[in-house]
Formats: C-alpha cells, structure tokens, sequence
C-alpha cells in the first residue's frame, strides 16, 4: 500500500517508475541514442525514472535506411541495449510511416509490386533483428486523416492501396510472433470522426483475423487541451471491448513561451489527468512521454516560440508536471 505524500514520494526515492511499476503500468520516454551515450546526466534520470523506452528517431526509415543496400542499425541497437542493461522494455517506432522517408526511396518511381518488396523486406528485416528485445511496435503510424478515412496522399497508400496496412501487421507478426503490434495516431483519444475511423479500422482488422493488439493515442496537446473524460474512457472501453491494448505513446503539453508558474500548473493538471484516464482503464498499460528535457523536445523546432512541453526542465529538474505523475502514481 502506497500512502506517501509526493514530498515524501522523492524524499524516500520513489520515482516515476518505482511507483509506475507498483500500479502495474509502463512509464515511458522518448530518447535520442546520441543523448543516451554523451550525457550522463540524461541517462541516469531515464533509467531512473522510466522503465520503457521509445526510439524518437532511430528506427525510422530514413535512419534505418540510409541507402537502398544498407541497414545503419547504430542508434536503434545502441537504444536496445541500453534498455537491456538498465532492465528497460523498448517500444519500436515505428515501421510505417509517410515521413521521414529517405531520399532514395520516394524520389524513384516503383511499381506496386517492387514497393511491397521494399516495405515486406524492410519489416521483415527490422522486427526480426530485434526478435525478442523489442516488445512492443508501432507498425502502422498516422494512416488516417482528420475524418477518420486512410489518407490518400500517404506514401504507402499511392504505391501500394489500402491494403498496406494489414500487409505490415502480418509482416510484422511474421517476424516476431510475440511481439505487440499497434497502429499509432494523434487525436483519436477522444470520441469522433479521427477515433470512429480508427476503431472501425481496427474492428475490421479485428474481425479478419490480422495480427493487430493495441492502439497508440499519442497526446501533443496545448493548454486548450479539453477532451471529456468521458469520451476518452468510452473510447479505451470499446477498444477493450475488441481486446484491444491502449498506450498513451507520445505524451507532451506545449507552452507558448515564456511560460508562466500558472502554465505550468495548468500543464502540469493535464499531464497528471491523462495519466488519471488510463490508470483507470484496464487496458491502457502504458503511458510514454515524447522527450525527457525541454531542452530535447521536437516542440520549439516545429512550433517556433513554443516549448516547456515536458516533465523535466533544460536542466533536468522536474517541474509541476512530474510531481502531478508521482501524485497519481500515489492516489489509490
Ligand atoms: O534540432 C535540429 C536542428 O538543430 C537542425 O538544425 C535541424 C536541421 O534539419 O534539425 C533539427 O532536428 C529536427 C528534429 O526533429 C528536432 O526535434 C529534425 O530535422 C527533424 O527531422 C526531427 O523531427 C522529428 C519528427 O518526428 C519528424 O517528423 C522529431 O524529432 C520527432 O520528435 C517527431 O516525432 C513524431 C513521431 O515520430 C510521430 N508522431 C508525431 C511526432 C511529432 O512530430
């Protein structure tokens, strides 16, 4: 029985993923392999603090991909053992993406049946390297558009039609029949067109029999951020319905700079209610954080004059928002 106040919570070392794993969920971040080997600093809170790891960029196409013959498995393998060594399970992301796409690839026309080579070699080859070590992948990232149709403009869509989606899941199954396969989206937490798209996507891939376990909601929010409660919950219920898993993948809150003490309490709410929402829903099982530090966020560099999205400040000290976390962690 966990019965500390927050205060106490850090005076006596329970951290994020200490108490993380007393409540039987995953605590997750995004990191970077370069940050991972040159800082200490980082390193140390990510081990300390988290016991799930997601690639940020490592095992994108373009990174894996550099070109047509070569895999550069440096960065995502550097990830993987670091996890290992630290006891750490790591989430893949992600095998099907429109961005971050090399060069080579997109520039060249394919035929339908020369880009399913590429896509089935590509998954193939990855999911299996990591067989074992990786336990859970986002297979399918960002395939819908904002009415919950498969996005036409999408690469894979234009080369190969829509049964690329399916194709990836058996693939990726293919390779590790014991991994944890997701497709992966932004604002589909809640209950409309985005979320209804997905779902019948995913009750289609269900009900056929693909290898599909769970659903990412990513969580790029601002401020304004308002879903009901209710909504998100009616929404994780019928995909648990469908026996489907939800892991809440990409968590951060942006602030228009500078940012207040006020913003960052209101910031820190959203954090600790997101975190509220999925402890209650048995099958959200794990809630990742996009970035350790404000200052390794993807915020300012695509929302310029934007930042402060995380639980950690520039220099790594925790702001409201990890001890909203630790609050929750304790709530019974
Ligand atoms: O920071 C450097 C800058 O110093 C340099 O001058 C510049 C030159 O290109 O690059 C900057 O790095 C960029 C980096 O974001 C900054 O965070 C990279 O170019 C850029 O490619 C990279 O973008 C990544 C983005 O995906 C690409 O779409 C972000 O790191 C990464 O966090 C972001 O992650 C995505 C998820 O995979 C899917 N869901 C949405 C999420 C946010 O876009």
């Amino acid at each position: 029985m966990v019965s500390q106040s927050p205060t106490q919570a850090i005076a006596l070392s329970l951290t994020l993923r200490t108490l993380a794993e007393i409540r039987g969920v995953n605590i997750g971040v995004s990191v970077g392999a370069e940050e991972l080997q040159t800082i200490p600093t980082y390193a140390g809170l990510v081990a300390r603090e988290f016991n799930i790891l997601t690639t940020e960029n490592a095992m994108k196409f373009e990174t894996l991909r550099p070109t047509m013959d070569q895999y550069d498995f440096t960065d995502a393998d550097s990830i993987v053992n670091y996890a290992q060594t630290h006891d750490m399970q790591v989430r893949g992301h992600t095998l099907v993406w429109t961005n971050q796409l090399p060069t080579w690839l997109i520039k060249r026309n394919w035929t339908r049946d020369q880009l399913l080579d590429i896509l089935h070699e590509h998954i193939i080859t990855v999911v299996s390297r990591y067989r074992g070590r990786i336990v859970v992948w986002d297979v399918v990232n960002e395939a819908l558009n904002k009415s919950g149709e498969l996005a036409e403009d999408n690469y894979w869509m234009k080369g190969i039609g829509p049964d690329y989606v399916e194709l990836a899941f058996q693939w990726a199954h293919q390779a590790d029949p014991d991994a944890r396969l997701f497709y992966n989206d932004f604002s589909n937490e809640g209950l409309g067109p985005k979320s209804n798209g997905v779902f019948k996507m995913v009750l289609d891939l269900v009900n056929r029999g693909v290898p599909i376990h769970g659903v990412g909601f990513q969580m790029h929010n601002d401020l304004s951020w308002s879903l009901s409660p209710e909504d998100v919950a009616a929404n994780l219920k019928r995909l648990a319905d469908l026996g489907l898993e939800v892991h809440v993948t990409e968590m951060d809150v942006r602030i228009e700079q500078p940012s207040t003490k006020d913003e960052l309490d209101a910031q820190a709410k959203i954090y600790g209610e997101v975190l509220g929402i999925c402890l209650l829903a048995s099958n959200c099982t794990t809630y990742v954080i996009w970035g350790l530090s404000d200052n390794y966020s993807w915020i300012p560099y695509f929302f310029p004059g934007w930042g402060s999205a995380l639980i950690f400040d520039h220099t790594y000290q925790p702001k409201p928002a990890y001890y909203a976390l630790i609050e929750k962690l304790l709530e019974r």
